[in-house]
């Protein structure tokens, strides 16, 4: 996925828009670009390959005064990350600038079709097609702009969320959406204040000057012109009612905060954002679950066949654990699938099925496609996004947000513990509906989520030291991850946030499952990180601890407060406060997190970047 800002109003766009562009780095980082309108009318676009920091370098000489200006930092799809693929693309006549965020999946018949009308392309993306078609269509239909951009939108296959500039109307700015999201910040409405508004992917570049902002709906187009009108229309070019709304989002959750990286200061603020996340959905004093988006749809739970619980990446390991707490709980049959797998079968959906959609950033292509699919076929669907507004959010027919703040490192770490928390509250919700667990039980399991905050900082403070103990394995080619029962997709998360920050190879496994094949692997060289509370199958991870033992594996262990056995066995342990099976997920991927970032950072990567990857993806 790409990042996307905007400005038009009175205060020079550049700083704006640079500033921008760093909170959105998480999301591609390949490369960026600015295009900005000066006081003579000159449309200037200035593009660099790498991180924003490469194009504030690259434009120190050039002069980059207007009030006007977009910007982009890519993820590249069509075309490798270089200057010239990067964004804002010039239309032929260079009177036009564009950016773009998305895929526009049609575009080599388009580009065959202008390639005809004489057009020429220097790029090899599908955003310069966009913006040679828009050109193209104000050329030949004799229209102005905005009427182009229906025009060129009606004729695009894919997704899109786009900004333009044009060099003969430096008061206003046109942008679109349909698949991607684009928001737009409404400032300066105070008495004496001169109007301005502002563009972004999401909330982060506009947070700072205003909180009032509307989120564009697919297919709208809207118009923002530096006088503070503003105008929204649909592809039919039918004007739309704005729904202005307050954000929720405050500066402080943008910044690290004496963390060296944001994955380090969201890995610490677990307890906290956990606590807020159960928040009022526990009645401590009662030991309820009170979850509206369950009891507004309790039918649909109450009759479900099945549910299916659909997500990737670590939301693919929290629907998991999912699974394991709501077919325990709720008795309810539960599937997790790879929403890039279940969209493109022919999945048999039963209409008393409900589809969970699991996503952080609530925009991620497949899930959202995953969803579509699922109700099309006439599935209810609910969704647990952390993004408010975002486009699964909003697709789905109910859900619970798992209001952790905004995750800005690319690594997911306290969106999984919301998603797991959350999905452990939905499961005592529908148990509760469907009364599925005894009174007792169910109170029970009620206050220990409630501990589970503290829970988390105990475990954060009996685990210092983690840092000095990473160094070692900087050298190490290959880990192994075992866990069982709730703890096996911890053992897959655990190996999941080892390989995409430190580039290690590791894998996870079911513990038991190592004697089938993956022990082969082990030797002297293979640290094998077991997470062997003393709860459930205690004895058998024992076991098969001692069984990697014999064979001169080095053994990393997550293991309960005062359990000897395990430590004795064992070359390094981290320690966890003991809790409930169904619970301990919670606290033992919080030293995995920790262990991973550290040994990221004893190898000198970049945390919260890390090399290929974007925070969320938004394309196929
Ligand atoms: O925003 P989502 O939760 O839908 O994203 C899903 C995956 O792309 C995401 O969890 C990814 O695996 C993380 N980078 C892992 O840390």
């Amino acid at each position: 996925m790409c990042g996307i800002v905007g400005y038009i109003g009175s205060k020079e766009a550049y700083e704006i828009l640079i500033k921008g562009l760093h909170r959105l780095e998480y999301r591609g980082y390949d490369s960026a670009g600015i295009a900005l309108i000066n006081g003579n009318r000159e449309l200037s676009v200035y593009k660099a390959k790498g991180k924003v920091s490469a194009l504030e370098d690259s434009v120190a000489e050039k002069d980059t005064t207007g009030t006007i200006g977009i910007a982009h930092t890519r993820w590249a799809t069509h075309g490798e990350p270089n200057v010239v693929n990067a964004h804002p693309h010039y239309s032929q006549s260079k009177t036009l600038a564009l950016v773009h965020n998305g895929i526009i999946e049609n575009y080599k018949t388009l580009r065959e079709v202008l390639v005809k009308h004489g057009y020429k392309f220097d790029s090899e993306t599908d955003t310069e097609v966009l913006v040679e078609l828009i050109e193209y269509m104000k050329e030949s239909h004799g229209c102005d702009l905005v009427r182009a951009v229906h025009l060129a939108l009606k004729n695009v296959v894919g997704a899109y969320a786009i900004a333009i500039l044009d060099k003969n109307n430096p008061n206003r700015i046109i942008a679109a959406r349909k698949g991607s999201p684009l928001i737009v910040g409404i400032g300066g409405t105070k008495e004496g204040e001169t109007p301005e508004f502002f563009l972004g992917s999401d909330a982060t570049p506009i947070i700072e000057y205003t909180d009032q902002v509307v989120y564009l709906k697919d297919e709208e187009i809207v118009v923002l012109n530096r006088d503070g009108s503003y105008e929204i229309t649909n592809l039919n070019n039918v004007q739309q009612t704005p729904q202005l709304q307050t954000l929720q989002v405050s500066l402080d959750q943008l910044e690290k905060g004496g963390y060296p990286h944001f994955m380090l200061k969201e890995i610490h603020e677990q307890p906290k954002a956990l606590r807020t996340c159960i928040g009022s959905r526990i009645n401590k004093r009662q030991k309820d679950v009170i979850l509206s988006g369950i009891i507004d749809h309790k039918d649909k739970f109450l009759k479900a066949r099945r549910i299916i619980i659909c997500a990737c990446g670590t939301s693919w390991h929290a629907a998991l654990i999912g699974k394991y707490f709501i077919e325990e709980a709720a008795h309810i049959p539960v599937e997790v699938e790879y929403a890039s797998e279940f969209r493109y079968r022919n999945p048999v959906i039963f209409p008393d099925d409900v589809m969970i959609a699991v996503s952080q950033s609530g925009e991620t292509a497949d899930t959202l496609a995953a969803i579509k699919l699922a109700k099309e076929k006439g599935a209810f669907i609910y969704g647990v996004c952390n993004v408010i507004g975002s486009s699964i959010a909003r697709e789905a027919e109910s859900g619970t947000y798992i209001h952790v703040g905004p995750e800005i490192g690319v690594a997911s770490t306290k969106a999984f513990t919301g998603q797991v928390t959350t999905l452990s509250l939905i499961g005592l919700a529908i148990a509760k509906e469907k009364k599925t667990l005894s009174d007792e039980i169910y109170t029970m399991l009620v206050d220990e989520l409630n501990n589970i905050p503290e829970k988390m900082q105990w475990t954060l403070d009996n685990n210092k030291g983690i840092d000095n103990f990473a160094q070692m394995f900087t050298y190490c080619k290959n880990f192994i991850y075992l866990g069982r029962g709730y703890n096996y997709p911890v053992a897959l998360e655990g190996a999941l946030k080892l390989k995409e920050i430190s580039y290690i190879h590791a894998e996870g496994y079911p513990a038991a499952e190592m004697k089938h094949g993956p022990i082969a692997l082990v030797d002297e060289e293979m640290p094998v990180v077991v997470i062997a509370p003393k709860r459930g199958m205690y004895d058998k991870v024992v076991s098969n601890i001692q069984e990697i033992k014999s064979r001169k594996g080095k053994i990393i262990s997550v293991v309960t407060e005062g359990d000897e056995t395990v430590r004795v066995l064992s070359d390094y342990c981290f320690v966890i406060p003991d809790t409930r099976d169904c619970f301990v997920p919670l606290l033992a991927v919080l030293p995995l997190q920790l262990l991973s970032y550290y040994v990221a950072v004893a190898k000198g990567r970049n945390v919260d970047q890390p090399r290929n990857l974007a925070k969320s993806v938004t394309v196929e």
